[in-house]
Formats: C-alpha cells, sequence, structure tokens
C-alpha cells in the first residue's frame, strides 16, 4: 500500500500543487485553519501509508487526533478483508487527508471501485454502505482528487488469487463464511487443473463435497493454474475452501499451508468451530468486532463464542448521541 501512496503524493506535488505548501499556514488567522499533524502510531489504519503528515480537521470533520484515531480503528477490520486492494488508499484520504493547503478528496471512481469491492462483504455482516461514503459526494475524475491506483479487475486471467490469499484473521473467517466447503486436506496429485484430495478432514460441507468422500477432487478455474504448480508433489498439508458449482464441480477460491506457526491463521481456525456463518450479527461480532477488540483490549465475550451481544443495540446508542459528525461505525459492534 506504501507505494501507491506516495506515487500518489509526488504526482500531486509534481502536478503544480506544491505551491499550496509554500502559502501553507499564511493565513493562519481564520479560527477553522487546519493545521498539519503527524500520523500517529497508534492510528494503525493510515499510520506508514506513504506520507508522514495528515490535515486536520480530516475530510470527516474529526477535529482531534483522538477522535481520528479512535474513529479510524473501527476501519482496520475492513481493510484486512481485502474486499478491493484500493481500500487503504480510499479509507485514508478521509480519515488522514495528505496534508495540503486545499483539501484533497477521493475521486468519484475510487470511491465507486471500493464501494463495488467491499459493499457486498459489509452488507453481508450487517453493515450497509455509510452515507458518509456515498461515492455521489466525491468528485468526477481530474486532477485534484485521488484517482484508483490498483488495476485490479477480479475478471482478469493468470492472477492467481486462490492460491495467494492474505493471511489476516478476518480475510480467513470471511472466506470461510462465504465458502460452501472447507477442507483441511493434503494434495494426492495435481494436475490438469486437477487437484485430488488425500485424507481430507471437513471443516465446513456442501452435498456435493459429501458425495465424493474420502476422495474429493477440486477443479481449478484457469486463472488459477499456478496453484497446480505449487501443489505439484507438494507434502504439505493445506487448508483449502471453495464453492461448489451448479454441475457438482467444487471450485477452490482460497488456498493456504496449513500454517502452525501463523497468529491470524490459528486464531481464525479456532473460530471455525464456533461462527454461526448464518447469523450476520454474530459473524459481523466475530470476524470484525474481535479483530477491533483486538487492538485496544479485547473484548473477551467474542472470542469464546459468547459474543452475540446485542449488536443492533449498540449501534443506536451510538447514534443518539447527536453528534453530527460522522461517526458511523462500519463493523465495530462494541465501542470500546
Ligand atoms: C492515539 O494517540 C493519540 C495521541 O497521539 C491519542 O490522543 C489517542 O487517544 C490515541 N488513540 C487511540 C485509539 O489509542
Ligand atoms: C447519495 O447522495 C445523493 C446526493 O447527495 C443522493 O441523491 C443519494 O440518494 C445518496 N445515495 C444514497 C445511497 O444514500
Ligand atoms: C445460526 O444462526 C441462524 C440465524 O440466526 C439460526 O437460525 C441457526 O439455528 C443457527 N445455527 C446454529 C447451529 O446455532
Ligand atoms: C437489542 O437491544 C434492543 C434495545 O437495546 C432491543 O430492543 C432488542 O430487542 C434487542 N435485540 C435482540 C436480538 O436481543
Amino acid at each position: 500500500m506504501m507505494a501507491p501512496a506516495s506515487v500518489l503524493l509526488v504526482a500531486l506535488v509534481l502536478s503544480g500543487v506544491r505551491g499550496y505548501f509554500e502559502t501553507w499556514g499564511l493565513s493562519g488567522t481564520r479560527p477553522t485553519q487546519p493545521t498539519c499533524v503527524d500520523i500517529p502510531r497508534n492510528m494503525s489504519l493510515c499510520h506508514g501509508i506513504g506520507y508522514n503528515k495528515m490535515r486536520l480537521p480530516n475530510l470527516l470533520d474529526h477535529d482531534t487526533m483522538a477522535e481520528v484515531s479512535h474513529q479510524a480503528s473501527s476501519w482496520v477490520a475492513l481493510n484486512n478483508i481485502r474486499c478491493h486492494p484500493d481500500t487503504q488508499l480510499f479509507l485514508c484520504s478521509l480519515f488522514s487527508p495528505v496534508c495540503l493547503d486545499r483539501p484533497i478528496y477521493p475521486c468519484r471512481s475510487l470511491c465507486e471501485k471500493v464501494k463495488q469491492g467491499c459493499e457486498g462483504r459489509m452488507t453481508m455482516y450487517g453493515y450497509p454502505w455509510p452515507e458518509m461514503f456515498n461515492c455521489s459526494k466525491f468528485p468526477e475524475d481530474n486532477d485534484m482528487c485521488i484517482t484508483p491506483q490498483s488495476n485490479y479487475d477480479p475478471n482478469s486471467e493468470e492472477r492467481c488469487l486462490a492460491c495467494n490469499p492474505v493471511e489476516t484473521y478476518e480475510n480467513i473467517l470471511d472466506n470461510f463464511c462465504r465458502a460452501d466447503f472447507a477442507l483441511k486436506t493434503k494434495i494426492r496429485r495435481a494436475r490438469k487443473m486437477m487437484l485430488k484430495c488425500k485424507k481430507p478432514k471437513v471443516l465446513k460441507s456442501s452435498s456435493e463435497l459429501s458425495k465424493q468422500l474420502p476422495h474429493p477432487v477440486l477443479f481449478l478455474e484457469q486463472s488459477d493454474t499456478c496453484c497446480e504448480e505449487k501443489m505439484r508433489n507438494s507434502r504439505e498439508v493445506y487448508l483449502i475452501m471453495g464453492h461448489s458449482h451448479g454441475d457438482a464441480k467444487l471450485v477452490p477460491t482460497f488456498v493456504m499451508p496449513w500454517g502452525k506457526n501463523s497468529k491470524p491463521f490459528r486464531k481464525a481456525v479456532r473460530m471455525f468451530k464456533k461462527l454461526n456463518c448464518s447469523d450476520p450479527k454474530l459473524v459481523s461480532h466475530s470476524v470484525i468486532g474481535d479483530a477491533l477488540g483486538g487492538s485496544s483490549g479485547n473484548t473477551a465475550g467474542s472470542t469464546n463464542g459468547r459474543g452475540n451481544a446485542n449488536a443492533t443495540g449498540r449501534r443506536k446508542r451510538g447514534r443518539t448521541k447527536g453528534r453530527r459528525k460522522k461517526t458511523l461505525k462500519p463493523m465495530s459492534a462494541s465501542p470500546p
């Protein structure tokens, strides 16, 4: 994520924004004069994004650092789900905008791409795309807004996404909930875009999978050719999740070596048994709430299965504080 933002900043400076730096602070008598402050280390969503200073108030009208970092922490989980590669760029363009005299908004196209990638996932977990990210508020693409940086095309071939999944707790659980089947398995044979499983242990099942036990055969998508290479002659144990298509084909969409040494992996796998994926509130609390808890005092309830706290009630309470600021939390069921 570092590179795009740096590139962006350089591009902005080169394209004539330089002048704003020079006039910075000259009109400091205005009461609402924004200031430039360091992006604090505890703002993990945006710290290290490629520039160090941010504009305060930010573009969501948060005017203290405490408020900014607190609000931003609610969106770390969405970023970790990796629903779109530009999620961090988009969120940070609003939470920790580049420090220039003039506010630089995300372009509408950036908003729309991230929305396209993430809205479905948010809805699935019981959170509508918030009005504060209503894309029609953001400027049409021009030189003075932040454009999408990734050439992300979910349909492009040879990306091998299935075998290069992002190893975050949220992403693993998110894939688990969306999968029709999940297996812990070795690979007996990998050829002709087919993976034959050996000693599978079923973690989540579909009727197609049950029919094929104990020797399920998985069919790789054309775009996942690299999986075959990786898994040929591999003696490793894998976590494989995927979809069963109408024609009884099992198609893997998430393949990861069974990573005993990875903390997010272990934590996610422990959660598999407790997670009721058809209960969006419980899922959002486990997937999202728990992840948030990790950064600021964990709520033990969510990890031991008692996490089905009344998310709706909490969100409502949060909103009735009467603040007109944009404080809607995306995926945090529990205010810290
Ligand atoms: C982050 O640090 C700032 C001070 O730099 C503090 O005001 C704020 O409360 C901290 N935020 C969190 C979420 O810990
Ligand atoms: C977004 O904002 C526009 C104009 O402000 C409004 O017409 C539209 O209904 C809003 N969209 C959503 C989904 O709220
Ligand atoms: C999972 O949640 C759904 C919807 O809340 C419920 O109908 C179902 O009984 C739950 N399943 C288990 C195993 O708890
Ligand atoms: C959640 O809490 C609200 C009020 O706090 C209550 O009206 C509602 O019935 C509760 N819902 C569940 C599912 O417990």
